[in-house]
């Protein structure tokens, strides 16, 4: 496996690549890898030839309250990750190397963008349109993959790719989850054991309010009201949002009479912001 730090080494390599004939799949990361990572790479290791992973965590993606400083880090472990699923190259720059200097120019986002955590976290994907073009655009990958786990990032990258026309194709890939049902995540390093077991809490209540579908409960109001309970009977835990969304343009439902997804933002012990999702689609 192959670690590289500038632009120039990256291209080099891409372009030896593509010299032999082989194809690129690209998995954008901020490193701190789990097996939710693990799973991108090995499933852009089944549909490629050379398989990079960035690792990269962009600041022009973090509001000035957000955990930039703290986002943890562990290149050693991010290497293991990477070989054992399978990828060939880990492209780490630092910030100067993506950000030499001040940047005018921004990818903007709109509707796709307006709920959820595009309203919550103001910017943001402001920040992931524009490092994930200057990635597209060092990379070149003929496939890149994005987790669901992530849902509105997926939607919205698949909107730009679409309405800029880069010349990459867009995966979705299923959300991976502990044993027990949390979503992993970078961020549940910041949890404690016991916050863990409080988390399940997200992925029990989507599931809870899918059944409740499934036994003919279409309110969302109601749907949304039973959920925030639910969320509520674990002490540590604060709302930051639970929505039911239509599934492709992500706004508010008022009856789930469609492919929606139910998506969720929740702040354990105010210090930890962990999103969820469950999509629910029409039989
Ligand atoms: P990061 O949070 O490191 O996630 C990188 C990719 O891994 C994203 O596509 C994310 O959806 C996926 N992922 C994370 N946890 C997952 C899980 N449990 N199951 C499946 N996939 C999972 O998302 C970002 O970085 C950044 O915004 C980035 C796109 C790299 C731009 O900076």
């Amino acid at each position: 496996m192959i670690l590289v730090k500038s632009i120039k080494e990256l291209r080099t390599q891409v372009e030896l690549w593509k010299n032999e004939g082989k194809s690129i799949g690209f998995v954008p990361t901020m490193g701190y890898l789990h097996e939710g990572h693990g799973s991108l790479i090995s499933k852009a290791k089944s549909q490629n030839d050379k398989v990079i992973v960035s690792i990269f965590v962009n600041p022009t993606q973090f509001g000035p309250n957000e955990d930039l400083d703290k986002y943890p880090r562990d290149l050693e472990n991010d290497k293991k990750v990477v070989s054992s699923n399978g990828g060939d190259l880990i492209f780490a720059p630092e910030v100067k190397e993506m950000y030499p200097s001040e940047i005018y120019t921004f990818v903007n986002t709109s509707v796709l963008d307006n709920n959820l955590c595009g309203i919550k976290r103001p910017g943001h994907f402001r920040g992931v349109c524009t490092v994930v073009s200057k990635l597209f655009n060092i990379v070149k990958p003929h496939r890149a993959y994005f987790g669901k786990k992530d849902y509105q990032q997926l939607a919205i990258i698949r909107k730009m790719v679409e309405d800029l026309n880069f010349d990459v194709e867009i995966i979705g890939c299923e959300i991976i989850r502990s044993d027990k049902g949390l979503a992993l995540s970078s961020r549940n390093s910041y949890l404690t054991d016991i916050e863990k077991e409080e988390s399940l809490v997200l992925n029990r209540t989507l599931n809870m309010l899918k059944e409740k579908i499934k036994s003919g409960i279409t309110n969302v109001n109601e749907l949304v009201k039973i959920g925030e309970e639910n969320i509520l009977t674990e002490k540590s835990t604060k709302v930051d949002y639970l929505k039911i969304v239509d599934i492709n343009t992500m706004e508010d439902v008022v009856e789930v009479d469609r492919n929606v997804l139910i998506a969720l933002a929740v702040y354990i012990n105010e210090k930890v912001r962990l999103i969820d999702n469950i999509e629910i689609i029409k039989e």
